[in-house]
């Protein structure tokens, strides 16, 4: 039988080169091989208070993303979380098998909520909410970037601990990091992973960006003051970043890079890496203007968020068994 893979995005901004490198560009190539869900996962964006016209716009964005980098409706299913009620249902149930010790314990909460005041509930439960997101479809593989491996440890454990305490019914699902660009940095604080969230549109790159926005924002990015276009993560994070995402985007090694650019200043590198990023993005945006405002895309979410409702209420209903809930369903 054909691997199930599921993976998500959240549109809590507009989609960063770091989400396209560390995910979203493996979902092209895996939608041949096997069974694809990707999913908008609009319940996580909610988890920090978002605008409602801007998440509106977001998910839709998002969506027309996923179509426009090569995703194929007829291969892979595309929808919309909160359209899938099961994923609201099976999170519950995952947040009381989960720990409170165990969700504190997770580094992307504790980023995410140092020094703030008021912090929701939703920020410290939403990994057993991906987990459900995971499980609920039998899942085998989940493409991510790096910075998402310790809540794919977090759903295993929480895929153990259930399949033992109740009844043996989940797939124990194994994580898939990319070789190259597994974390993109941010353009002005190279030690920060890109976020689509970050205050500073300096920072990253969105696939929607135009040419100049982006040749303005590679040439003001970060780097150092050594004037050699070299590898080095300690030292040299900055020019580090940026010959990683030339090496993802081009499939050219990082050393061949460093080779090419011998003797050239950071103007010349920086000018060739803004180049590589257009060139990579015209295609995308193009698809995605064409799509947009097509009710060809509602379509695709219509059909998928169908398909996953379909596919998820089998899980849910055998959670619901495990557990007691309600009386007993085939
Ligand atoms: N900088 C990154 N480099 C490589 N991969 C990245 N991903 C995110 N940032 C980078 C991967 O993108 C996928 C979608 O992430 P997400 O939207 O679910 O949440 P996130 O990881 O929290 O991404 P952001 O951009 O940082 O969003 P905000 O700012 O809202 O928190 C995941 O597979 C992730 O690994």
């Amino acid at each position: 039988m054909m691997k199930t893979i599921f993976s998500g995005i959240q549109p809590s901004g507009s989609v960063t080169l770091g989400n396209y490198i560390g995910a979203m560009r493996q979902f092209v190539e895996l939608q041949e091989d096997y069974d694809c869900f990707f999913c908008i996962v609009d319940q996580h964006a909610i988890t920090v208070q978002q605008d409602r016209l801007a998440l509106r716009k977001n998910i839709r964005s998002l969506a027309a993303l996923y179509v426009a980098i090569g995703l194929d409706p007829s291969k892979a299913t595309l929808f919309i979380q909160s359209e899938v009620p099961a994923h609201a249902q099976a999170g519950w149930m995952l947040q009381c098998v989960s720990y409170i010790g165990e969700l504190e314990r997770m580094t992307q909460f504790k980023d995410k909520s140092a020094g703030k005041e008021a912090v929701s509930a939703g920020l410290l439960t939403y990994p057993p909410l991906m987990a459900a997101d995971i499980l609920l479809y039998g899942t085998d593989l989940v493409p991510v970037g790096e910075d998402q491996k310790q809540h794919l440890e977090l759903t295993r454990d929480l895929a153990e601990r259930f399949n033992r305490k109740y009844n043996d019914i989940f797939t124990i699902p194994e994580v898939r990091i990319p070789k190259e660009g597994a974390r993109v940095m941010s353009l002005q604080e190279p030690t920060k992973k890109m976020s689509k969230s970050d205050p500073n549109q300096k920072a990253f790159i969105t696939l929607l960006d135009e040419p100049k926005q982006i040749e303005k924002k590679i040439k003001s990015a970060v780097t150092d003051s050594e004037g050699v276009v070299k590898y080095d993560k300690e030292n040299k994070p900055g020019i580090s970043n940026l010959l990683s995402i030339y090496s993802a985007l081009e499939g050219i090694s990082v050393a061949d890079l460093e080779q090419q650019f011998s003797g050239k200043g950071y103007g010349d590198f920086k000018q060739a890496a803004a180049d590589v990023v257009i060139k990579h993005l015209a295609p995308i945006q193009e698809r995605y203007y064409a799509l947009i405002e097509s009710d060809e895309l509602d379509q695709i979410l219509d059909e998928g968020a169908e398909k996953a409702r379909f596919r998820a209420g089998k899980m849910l209903k055998k959670m619901e068994n495990a557990m007691g809930l309600g009386r007993k369903r085939k």
